[in-house]
């Protein structure tokens, strides 16, 4: 049945719930393109200050997943499990990550997106590693999950496309941080992946989408009934993002930091966050493996190896290293007691790390290091932090972000939970 596209508005914008069959139509339609980007705008900004009832994010999202085509991993013998995190700065837990869980006996199908402003993207990360590609059929996905167990690469273009059409569109009519357009944007693309089971790692703090642990909250609970209601084993984790996690941010520095992890060694916020979510992961893959023991016996770097080799990478390749290096000392004794998220983001960003519009190149050598982390004591004149850059002209806008975003105090901070909550 078709619908005036106007009258869709209308009722939204009237504080009314939108039917299941005007749902369906409006998201075929505009996928169609027969309802046009400024009639969705004003949609999506009515979402955005109206809200929508459960039953509609239901709906919505089920017509977002049957914009385009579902996966079939029946073919994959063991069970699958996937994990997504709404984004923050030096997360490069994925890479740790979907080795280990491999190692542990599931099968990882990790679909993963590029970086925009100042949150790092996974395929811009492992694109650091010489030779390595993002893109795969959906047939050689399905056969390296089958013979590796592990899989990062980009969503293919038949995966939920009325959300690729509405998130860009979402980016320049602000309205990207409606929780019922992003619940349904993550878990359209999750559901028509195809994996059995999905960890959520919900992002709190300065470099998250969401800035308060309710917004947080509310965001995880929409996502976790969503895939369940899918059939899904879905479970959430709220983790601090008020500072970077690691002590690099950038996409060369992030693979070496990751590659610490599974020989072994890495920081430990890096560490904890990884097997917390490890944990959940073979949880509800139903396995019954300890993943601080199979990091430990090195399957998870074998696993990283065979992942990178398959996808044309040479995981023991150098990588790239900036030519331009710029250290900040701190100028007094104390304690480190802010290392703000989103300076070390913007930062790492303006030396060329992430990029401003889609189609912009990123460099792989360009990123921010960390020498102290919130609470390590720090005398005057040690490193704070180091920026690295291709094009030494990046480095005073860097600077400014990266500046302010550390700050030496007298007394020592109040410790903070890195995993704050569990929503299942
Ligand atoms: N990531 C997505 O995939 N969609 C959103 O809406 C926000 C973050």
């Amino acid at each position: 049945m078709g619908f005036a596209a106007v009258d869709v508005i209308r009722t939204k914008r009237d504080g009314g719930a939108l039917s299941d069959a005007q749902i369906d139509w409006v998201v075929d339609a505009y996928t169609r393109g027969e309802v046009a980007d400024e009639q969705m705008s004003a949609l999506a900004m009515a979402i955005l200050l109206r809200g929508m009832t459960p039953a509609e994010i239901a709906r919505w999202t089920a017509a977002m997943i049957a914009s385009g085509e579902r996966l079939d991993l029946s073919a994959v013998s063991r069970p699958t499990v996937d994990k997504h995190s709404t984004g923050g700065v030096g997360d490069k837990i994925t890479l740790p990550l979907t080795p280990l869980v491999a190692a542990c006996g599931a099968a990882v199908p990790q679909l993963s997106g590029r970086g925009l402003g100042h949150t790092g993207g996974t395929l811009d990360k492992l694109e650091a590693i010489p030779g390595w590609r993002a893109s795969l059929t959906n047939e050689e996905f399905v056969a390296q999950l089958r013979e590796v167990g592990a899989v990062v690469c980009a969503a293919g273009e038949g995966l939920a496309p009325a959300d690729r059409k509405l998130y860009a569109l979402r980016d320049v009519t602000a309205t990207v941080e409606a929780i019922p357009l992003i619940a349904s944007s993550i878990m359209s693309k999750k559901i028509a992946e195809g994996t059995g089971a999905l960890v959520l790692d919900v992002k709190v703090g300065s470099g998250a989408f969401m800035k308060s642990a309710a917004d947080a909250r509310e965001l995880a609970r929409t996502m976790v009934d969503l895939g369940k209601a899918h059939g899904v084993a879905t479970v959430a984790l709220l983790t601090d993002m008020s500072t970077p996690l690691g002590l690099a941010v950038g996409n060369a520095v992030e693979v070496a930091e990751s590659v610490e992890v599974l020989a072994g060694g890495g920081p430990s916020d890096v560490v904890e966050l990884t097997l917390a979510l490890a944990g959940e992961m073979v949880a509800a893959a139903g396995l019954d493996a300890d993943p601080a023991q199979v990091l430990s016996s090195g399957r998870a770097m074998d696993s990283w190896r065979a992942m990178i080799r398959a996808q044309g990478g040479d995981p023991r390749a150098p990588l790239a290293v900036a030519r331009e290096t710029e250290t900040v000392r701190a100028e007094r004794d104390g304690y480190v007691s802010t290392v703000d998220a989103l300076g070390i983001g913007v930062a790492a960003w303006r030396l060329g790390a992430g990029r401003a519009r889609k189609e912009d190149p990123v460099s792989a050598a360009a990123g921010v290091v960390l020498h102290k982390k919130p609470g390590d004591p720090v005398r005057a004149g040690e490193p704070l932090f180091e920026l690295r850059t291709d094009d030494a002209s990046r480095i005073p806008a860097a600077l400014a972000e990266a500046g302010g975003a550390v700050v030496v105090s007298e007394a020592a901070p109040g410790p903070r939970a890195l995993v704050m909550e569990r929503i299942a």
